[in-house]
């Protein structure tokens, strides 16, 4: 009887390990920003000194590479910033899989192309500037989905059209700039509800 107990309780710890390391290597980690990033590298097709090429290599730590910090709890990428690095290229859905990340800044390079919808994936976002690029489309309306964003900076683009009345739905929205782009139209009367804006650049 105490046997057959013992064997049902290891048997039960065993399915229970089974389990756990099922839930444990699908969990994304670092390694799934390390792909994301290296897939927007690929994307990259000039970097003065190729200097991403050779600095975001998968021989060191992505946590050292250059523009990018990580949490330190969860050893996750927390910020990407690569402003003024004479980038060019375009962005790829690959970076809506960096779920920790909550400040994206890869102003004044020349990034052309639309913001892929992906990105609605990164729902820690507190700020996205995307300031003096070549971005084209009309304003996302995904960014009304990134219930986080506080800094929303687009300015100097060729973004197109209306500006979106969803964009009120951001609620903790403090920065929005839209201006230096190709848009029409009225300034939507829902941005007023927006209680916590301080900078509106039109
Ligand atoms: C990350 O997860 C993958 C499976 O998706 C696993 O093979 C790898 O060992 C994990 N890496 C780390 C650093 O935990
Ligand atoms: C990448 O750049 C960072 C910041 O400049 C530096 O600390 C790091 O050593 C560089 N890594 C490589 C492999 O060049
Ligand atoms: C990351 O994103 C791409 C494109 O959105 C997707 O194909 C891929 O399966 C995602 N997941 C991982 C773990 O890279
Ligand atoms: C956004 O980018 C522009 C251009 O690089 C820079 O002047 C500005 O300080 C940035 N603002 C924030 C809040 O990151
Ligand atoms: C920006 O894009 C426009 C077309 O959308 C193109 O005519 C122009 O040359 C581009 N500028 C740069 C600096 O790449
Ligand atoms: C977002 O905003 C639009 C237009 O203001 C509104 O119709 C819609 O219900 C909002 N969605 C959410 C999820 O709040």
């Amino acid at each position: 009887m105490g046997r057959s107990c013992d064997l049902l309780f290891a048997l039960a710890v065993f399915i229970l390990l089974i389990h756990v390391h099922t839930y444990v290597s699908t969990v994304p980690n670092i390694s799934n920003d390390e792909a994301a990033l290296l897939a927007f590298k690929s994307h990259i097709s000039y970097s003065p000194n190729n200097i991403l090429a050779t600095n975001w290599s998968s021989s060191s730590p992505v946590c050292t590479w250059i523009g990018i910090t990580c949490n330190s709890r969860n050893h996750r990428v927390k910020t990407l910033d690569i402003y003024s690095m004479q980038l060019h290229g375009t962005i790829p859905p690959h970076l809506g899989n960096l779920s920790f990340l909550v400040s994206l800044d890869i102003s004044d390079n020349t990034f052309y192309g639309e913001l892929p919808e992906e990105l609605a994936h990164l729902q820690r976002l507190k700020l996205i500037n995307v300031t003096s690029n070549n971005f084209t489309g009309v304003i996302p309306s995904f960014l009304s989905l990134l219930p986080n964003l506080r800094i929303v900076l687009l300015s100097d683009n060729q973004f197109f059209g209306e500006v979106p009345s969803s964009l009120s739905n951001i609620t903790k929205l403090q920065v929005l700039g839209i201006k230096g782009n190709f848009l029409v139209g009225e300034i939507p009367r829902e941005l007023g509800d927006l209680r916590y804006m301080t900078f509106l650049y039109l």
